[in-house]
């Protein structure tokens, strides 16, 4: 994108769209329309989808979770997997019979598997109701689009490449009001050789300092008690920038500001995760004991095919710098079991390796073949069902290790922020401990965004129970 672009044209363009959408509405429904928006993937997906709702509000739209009651369905999806893509194609299929039902019904996807070609042919062939389909580079024109797709009796196609620009000031509608993401940085420029995010996402930008604490300031100002900054790798946020802030000092700055509040990170890559980093963790009250360090294999020959630039040692060495700097410290990781060549010997590394570390929990995943990385040219001879069973041996080694970590949990009290009725039991209200352990315990819905103390009673395998103490 040639460096004439004027961003504050282009905001100025899009609020007018907005209105312009905003009139459509108003002519075409007599009462608030409806939006259905599912989000599949990470927590940037989240928050772009935030992002997309806050337009959607300042268009006129309502929200519905009732696919039926919905006159606009958006999905917001995922490529990080195979397994996600089925079910995202899985779920537009089933629209079909809502567009006939409705036929005033719009459909949208976005996101990563739309930021693909090879995907955007196929639902262009296959699912002809898809009205408006855009990738990942384009959230920003959202009202352009919606415009285009409201207005005219074409499918609106639109996925342009990475522009290089971070397009700040959109609306946004949080889904929760005590808990937060905050998008620092967006984009990948690592290359992990089995992954299509840098493909997708486009490369690697860091949101100007001013900006992040600006937005923290207002979350907190709010009443946010528990503020996620999100990057696919924080820990190179300032890289290739003139800010002089790196992450460590980003951190600091924010634990700096007052209110009662915790900071969660992720994800961060072992390659430029630092000791300085795990000492400003240490010192910084307000920053949860916690980090998700993906390691993904255990072996060095595969950690060098997934082109991840660090050893087994020297994660290793990591995990032992931050358990001494924080000796309460919960680690959680990513795993990938079946990368093409993986040898069993080179598959019981990572086994080892989870075993030292004791991780709170681990993302475990079978590697899935993505098209256009170059993992997917490399010789993948290991059947699938070999790598089923390896998958459950490490799920099972993980279950034992976790089982006896929250076994210790048992008789001790935690702080934790009641963030609303637990997914697995709605008679049950849930929080996270500091170290990122849900704990569920019985309560009245009125402390749900309140700090509470609980009790742990019933360790379970992943989660524990507890009960509210001295509140
Ligand atoms: N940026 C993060 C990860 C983002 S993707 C990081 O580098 O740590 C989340 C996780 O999905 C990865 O950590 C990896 O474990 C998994 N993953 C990514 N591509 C995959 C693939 N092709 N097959 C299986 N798992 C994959
Ligand atoms: Fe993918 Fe690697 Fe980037 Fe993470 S760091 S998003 S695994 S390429
Ligand atoms: Fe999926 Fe895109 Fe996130 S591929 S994991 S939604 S960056």
């Amino acid at each position: 994108m040639s460096s004439s672009f004027d961003t504050d044209k282009e905001k100025y363009l899009q609020s007018q769209y907005l209105l312009k959408v905003q009139s459509i509405l108003s002519s075409r429904y007599d009462k608030k329309p409806l939006a259905f928006v599912h989000t599949y993937g990470c927590q940037g997906n989240v928050a772009d989808s935030e992002r997309i709702k806050g337009m959607l509000s300042q268009m006129g739209y309502g929200f519905t979770d009732n696919l039926s009651e919905a006159d606009f369905v958006l999905y917001n999806t995922c490529a990080v997997r195979e397994h996600a893509e089925d079910r995202v194609f899985g779920n537009v299929g089933e629209l079909k019979k809502y567009k006939k039902d409705k036929p005033g019904l719009k459909i949208a996807l976005c996101g990563c598997m739309m930021q693909q070609q090879h995907i955007r042919d196929k639902i262009y062939k296959s699912y002809p109701y898809v009205d408006l389909v855009f990738g990942t580079h384009a959230i920003y024109q959202f009202p352009q689009l919606m415009f285009d797709t409201l207005s005219g009796g074409k499918r609106v196609y639109f996925a342009p490449e990475d522009n290089g620009l971070i397009m700040e000031d959109v609306p946004v509608l949080r889904d929760k009001d005590s808990k937060a993401w905050l998008p620092i940085m967006y984009g990948c420029n690592n290359f992990c050789t089995y992954c299509i995010v840098p493909y997708v996402r486009g490369r690697e930008k860091s949101r100007e300092p001013y900006r992040i604490i600006n937005e923290a300031k207002k979350l907190i100002s709010q009443g946010y008690k528990d503020i996620t900054l999100l990057g696919q790798n924080v820990n190179s946020y300032g890289k290739n920038t003139d800010f002089n802030t790196d992450f460590s000092d980003l951190l600091k700055q924010i634990n700096d500001l007052e209110g009662d509040f915790i900071i969660r990170f992720m994800t961060s890559h072992p390659k430029d995760c630092t000791k300085k980093l795990l000492d400003t963790m240490s010192q910084c009250k307000k920053v949860a004991r916690h980090i998700h360090l993906p390691f993904q294999s255990g072996n060095n020959r595969i950690l060098k095919e997934m082109n991840r630039h660090y050893t087994r040692e020297k994660y290793l060495e990591l995990i032992d710098y931050a358990k001494k700097v924080m000796p309460d410290i919960s680690i959680t990781s990513d795993v990938i079991v079946g990368f093409p060549g993986e040898t069993e010997e080179e598959f019981n590394d990572t086994l080892s390796l989870v075993e030292k570390v004791e991780f709170t929990s681990l993302f475990t995943f079978i590697y899935s073949k993505r098209e256009g990385t170059p993992a997917a040219e490399m010789d993948d001879p290991v059947s699938k069902e070999e790598k089923s069973r390896r998958f459950k041996e490490l799920c099972d080694l993980q279950e034992s290790i976790a089982a006896k970590r929250t076994a210790k949990m048992k008789g001790k009290t935690y702080r934790v922020l009641c963030e609303g009725i637990s997914k697995n039991d709605d008679t049950l209200l849930s929080g996270r401990t500091d170290g990122n352990v849900i704990i569920e315990f019985s309560g009245d819905n009125s402390i749900i965004g309140k700090y509470v103390n609980v009790k742990v009673t019933q360790p379970l395998n992943w989660i524990v129970r507890g009960e509210l103490v001295n509140n």
